[in-house]
């Protein structure tokens, strides 16, 4: 079968996380809890500052870019950007409950942003670039729009073997149907979690300094049944392949994949790991 076109991916991608919107926010608190520190980091890593004029790629309901907005305050701005507008709508939402006037959410691909060269001071994007169907042009849009001696911070999920919080499911769903095995090179979860990918990317494009490394977590979970619901809400990859399962087929999965988060309860909680690509690359000056 042809691979799909770029505007066909960005099309899907589209409508995959449109679908998702409504779990994102019903779960908003959770993951805002369990995934805080990645914001910090990516914050502190674009080395984000008062006054500064940020860029967040691929907010959804606007992480990194309410914690970016804080952080610039009252006279810096940050543009969250994003392929789908009911995740945004979300974020809007949030950004006036936090009373956050600095901060705007605009509906666009991040392969062609429609900014000047060098408007920004900062660019932020946390688990968005593997799903771009053209990595190295979107690397390059963001060194067109970074000002000299500023960085960029990217989080992207590193290996499954190291993501049981995202590997459970889908190996489960592989006991049920033949899946072929994933093209490498096609956007995805795990796209960029081979090491050096994106740094090399970075290089490409001209960044300096570069610098990545493999941040461990985890996402705790009172009960495994929290774990299923939460994520088949917001996965929205994880949700394409759950369709193809039979009802009788998701009742059997189901179960399977509590049982198997069941082997992960630390104390009172389940814990699941996780394992995040932190990148980060300086715009030379
Ligand atoms: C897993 S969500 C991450 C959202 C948020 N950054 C976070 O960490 O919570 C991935 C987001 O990337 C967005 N996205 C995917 N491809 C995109 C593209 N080509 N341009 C802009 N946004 C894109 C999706 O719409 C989705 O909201």
């Amino acid at each position: 079968m042809a691979s799909p076109s770029p505007q066909q991916v960005i099309e899907s991608q589209r409508q995959d996380w449109n679908r998702v919107a409504g779990g994102w926010e019903k779960w908003d608190r959770f993951f805002d809890e369990q995934m805080a520190y990645l914001n910090h980091r990516l914050v502190a890593d674009a080395r984000v500052r008062a006054g500064m004029n940020v860029l967040d790629l691929g907010s959804g309901t606007g992480y990194p870019a309410l914690l970016a907005a804080q952080t610039v305050g009252s006279t810096g701005s940050v543009t969250g950007i994003d392929l789908a507008e009911q995740m945004l709508e979300a974020a809007r939402r949030k950004a006036a409950s936090l009373k956050l006037s600095n901060t705007t959410f605009q509906t666009s691909d991040v392969t062609t942003l429609p900014y000047e060269a060098a408007s920004f001071d900062a660019v932020t994007t946390r688990f968005c670039l593997m799903f771009l169907p053209e990595i190295p042009k979107a690397v390059a849009e963001i060194a067109r729009l970074l000002k000299p001696n500023t960085w960029l911070a990217a989080a992207v999920w590193s290996a499954p073997d190291k993501n049981p919080y995202l590997r459970i499911p889908m190996d489960v769903i592989k006991q049920f149907i033949d899946l072929p095995p994933p093209d490498p090179t096609a956007p995805g979860i795990f796209r960029l979690a081979k090491p050096g990918e994106l740094a090399g990317m970075l290089q490409q494009a001209g960044f300096i300094d570069l610098a990545e490394q493999e941040f461990l977590g985890d996402v705790r979970f009172v009960e495994a049944a929290e774990y299923f619901s939460s994520l088949m809400d917001i996965a929205a990859p994880i949700q394409n392949l759950w369709t193809k399962l039979s009802s009788t087929q998701q009742a059997e999965a189901r179960q399977r994949i509590i049982a198997t988060a069941g082997q992960y309860q630390k104390g009172s909680v389940i814990a699941l790991p996780i394992a995040v690509r932190m990148v980060a690359g300086r715009k030379p000056g």
